[in-house]
């Protein structure tokens, strides 16, 4: 009787704390995976086409895709604020920003954007529309397959100078760590999304000062390997404005070949290589080159989590008509 009693007593507790966390949870993942099925079904296949005809003309795009989605996201939330153009010299936007001149595969995400509206006009957001192309480039570039909840609408603001959450390529760990904890962001989600590193592109301007002027004592930067930093140099002469690769081993897949070679010294930014050289990450480093499922499943997990960072859902926000610009 009293065994009875205790059950039904837990029973109780049980849904009084679950309801409350239904709702918080509906707050918290506000986005569907298929969230156009019924209003543009064919809106991710478009997507994927022009994802696809892409990276047959230029292998490397998946790269400009996957960090635009990171810029994105961390900067205003996933709502496409890195698209919009300064209209007014007195409000510059995001685009601006030295950190997002080098971003890659604005047009194509444009060109996206006309042939979905072409079929259902105003439905699809360019938020949505960088999360599918980020979530395919993954595919293409890696073979790693995540699907991504949609229904994220665009933002109207834009500010040069809120990029400024995305971290700097010179930092060690604990401070970079601080820019994804405040995005509730893990160091164990920071070292798997690094991975995207291993396709793409770095100005050979940031990788410069480790070559050739690292400090006073250090011309160059002792946790790079020699040997690689001679080739660096080879890739980088002084005062160059080409780029490199960022893994120069298989330099348009996504793969845990970017962990091997930290092992080996030969990250080429300063915030890869201190991934393998401080004790918060470097077991996580080892992890990923050991169990590469491991990385695959942690990177596609952290992915979606990215694309869920303050997303405007609902009546917030707007469908843009066309991304580089605020609707009327
Ligand atoms: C952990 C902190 C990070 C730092 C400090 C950082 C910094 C950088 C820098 C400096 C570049 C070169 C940009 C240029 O040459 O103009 C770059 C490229 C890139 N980043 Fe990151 N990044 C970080 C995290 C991420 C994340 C989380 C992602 C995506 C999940 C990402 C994806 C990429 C990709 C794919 C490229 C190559 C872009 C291209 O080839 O166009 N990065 N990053
Ligand atoms: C973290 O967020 C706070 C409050 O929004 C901000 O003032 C601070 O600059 C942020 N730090 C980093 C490293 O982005
Ligand atoms: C230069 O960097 C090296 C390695 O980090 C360090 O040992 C040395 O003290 C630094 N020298 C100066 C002048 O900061
Ligand atoms: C690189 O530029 C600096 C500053 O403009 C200049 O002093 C230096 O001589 C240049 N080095 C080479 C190798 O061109």
């Amino acid at each position: 009787m009293s065994n009875m009693f205790m059950i039904c007593t837990l029973l109780f507790s049980a849904l009084a704390i679950l309801a409350p966390l239904e709702i918080l949870a509906a707050h918290w993942q506000p986005l569907a995976e298929g969230y156009y099925w019924k209003s543009c079904p064919s809106a991710e296949q478009i997507v994927w086409k022009a994802v696809s005809a892409a990276v047959r003309k230029d292998p490397t795009i998946p790269a400009g895709l996957i960090r635009l989605y990171f810029h994105d996201c961390f900067v205003r939330g996933c709502d496409a604020s890195v698209l919009l153009k300064t209209t007014s010299s007195k409000n510059p936007t995001e685009l601006e920003d030295f950190a997002n001149r080098g971003l890659r595969g604005l047009d194509l995400i444009d060109s996206i954007k006309a042939k979905v509206e072409a079929v259902c006009p105003g439905i699809v957001s360019c938020a949505d529309i960088i999360a599918f192309a980020a979530r395919d480039s993954t595919y293409k570039a890696g073979g790693i397959y995540y699907s991504i909840p949609s229904g994220r609408r665009d933002g109207t603001v834009s500010i040069e100078s809120e990029v400024s959450a995305l971290p700097p390529p010179f930092l060690d760990v604990p401070p970079m760590l601080q820019f994804f904890t405040n995005k509730s962001m893990s160091v164990k989600e920071m070292t798997a999304l690094s991975g995207a590193h291993s396709i793409g592109f770095a100005q050979c301007r940031l990788v410069s000062p480790r070559l050739y002027n690292f400090n006073k004592t250090h011309p160059q930067d002792p946790t790079l390997d020699p040997k690689f930093a001679s080739f660096l140099k080879k890739k980088c002469p002084q005062n160059a404005t080409n780029s490199v690769n960022l893994d120069s081993v298989t330099p348009n897949h996504l793969d845990n070949q970017y962990y091997k070679n930290l092992k080996r010294n030969m990250g080429v930014l300063t915030s890869d290589q201190v991934l393998a050289n401080h004790p918060m990450t470097a077991k996580i480093v080892k992890k990923y080159i050991a169990y590469p499922e491991i990385w695959i499943q942690d990177f596609a997990d952290a992915m979606v989590h990215l694309g869920s960072l303050d997303v405007l859902t609902g009546k917030k926000g707007q469908i843009r008509k066309k991304c580089g610009f605020v609707n009327h």
